[in-house]
């Protein structure tokens, strides 16, 4: 789906070799490949994408305890952990399950940023916008209120896609990413009345009490992984009567689970819990695909929660 964080070693032998290993990892060849590797943190013990890629290697190769210390090297030698080696290592085992780092959130959507929307919409089909909004509609029909809000906060609002869908039913937008990357497009599309780049509850942390009634967040809760204390901050910032909706994607055992591709996946009760312990009301939870990925569409959830 996206290309490769490359940081450099600052080593120009180091980086030659990670670009040859790179070249054989790509032709298959996974044992000369790991070789160069060796020699490139060999000659540059801090070369954090060179310690990545050895990892995956070593992963690879069924090589796991191998592959575990080339990813903590990885992250030892990039502690904002850009490349997201924490995530592989929750993904072997060797560490619990805990928050995404957030500068490989970031640098991950800023490099996607420039073909984020032609990938989600042609590549990966993305449908989340359409099922929020006819959720919403849906339980605004269901309450007989009409579906108009004035004051919305979009989290992780990436492009915009998720808000355009709403554009006409909202006054007042406001959206907050991550990633500048990504900001940059959605100030573009003119959706949007203020924009922020910031972590979402960093982002709903800064917002007064009942400043918005209607939150939305689409294929973005798949990168958090604990939802309760997202959920406390949103119901706090909404408005009685307020609506919150999002996306995510879901399995079939209990809680959460970082799935192959690289985002957590809920249970529906986790859901469930997560939405009462901060107070809100489940309106709306129904299981639909939002997008696919290899050629499959992924398990997911749309929601809708209410403030009362
Ligand atoms: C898959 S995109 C979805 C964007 C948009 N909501 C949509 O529906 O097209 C996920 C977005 O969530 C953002 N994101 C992920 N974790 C975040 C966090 N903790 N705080 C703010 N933004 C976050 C990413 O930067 C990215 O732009």
């Amino acid at each position: 789906m996206l290309g490769r964080l490359f940081l450099s070693s600052g080593d120009l032998l180091a980086d030659r070799r990670f670009e040859f290993a790179r070249d054989l990892q790509l032709k298959g060849d996974l044992v000369a490949a790991a070789d160069l590797l060796d020699q490139a943190v060999e000659l540059a013990p801090n070369f954090a994408s060179a310690w990545f890629t050895l990892a995956e290697i070593r992963e690879q190769l069924g090589e796991r305890d191998a592959a575990v210390a080339a990813f903590r090297r990885a992250r030892e030698a990039d502690r904002d952990d850009r490349h997201g080696a924490t995530l592989r290592l929750m993904r072997l085992g060797a560490e619990p399950l805990a928050d995404m780092p957030k500068a490989y959130v970031q640098s991950l959507f800023d490099q996607y940023a420039p073909r984020f929307d032609e990938a989600l919409l042609q590549n990966l089909r993305y449908r989340g916008p359409t099922l929020l909004f006819r959720a919403v509609l849906a339980v605004r029909a269901a309450e007989r209120k009409p579906a108009f809000f004035k004051h919305a906060i979009d989290l992780g609002c990436g492009t915009g896609l998720a808000a355009a869908p709403f554009a006409r039913s909202v006054d007042r937008f406001v959206g907050v990413d991550l990633s500048p990357g990504m900001i940059e497009r959605a100030r573009a599309t003119g959706l949007y009345a203020e924009l922020e780049v910031a972590d979402m509850l960093e982002g709903l942390r800064k917002r007064p009490d009942a400043s918005f009634d209607f939150a939305l967040a689409g294929d973005a809760m798949v990168y958090v992984a604990e939802l309760a204390p997202l959920l406390t901050e949103v119901a706090r910032v909404l408005v009685a009567g307020g609506l919150l909706t999002f996306t995510l994607e879901t399995h079939s055992g209990a809680g959460v689970v970082l799935g192959s591709g690289l985002r957590y996946a809920h249970a529906a009760d986790h859901v469930r819990d997560a939405i009462a312990s901060a107070g809100l009301v489940l309106a709306h939870l129904e299981e639909a695909s939002p997008r696919y990925e290899d050629h499959s569409p992924v398990r997911g959830l749309v929601v809708v929660a209410a403030k009362r």
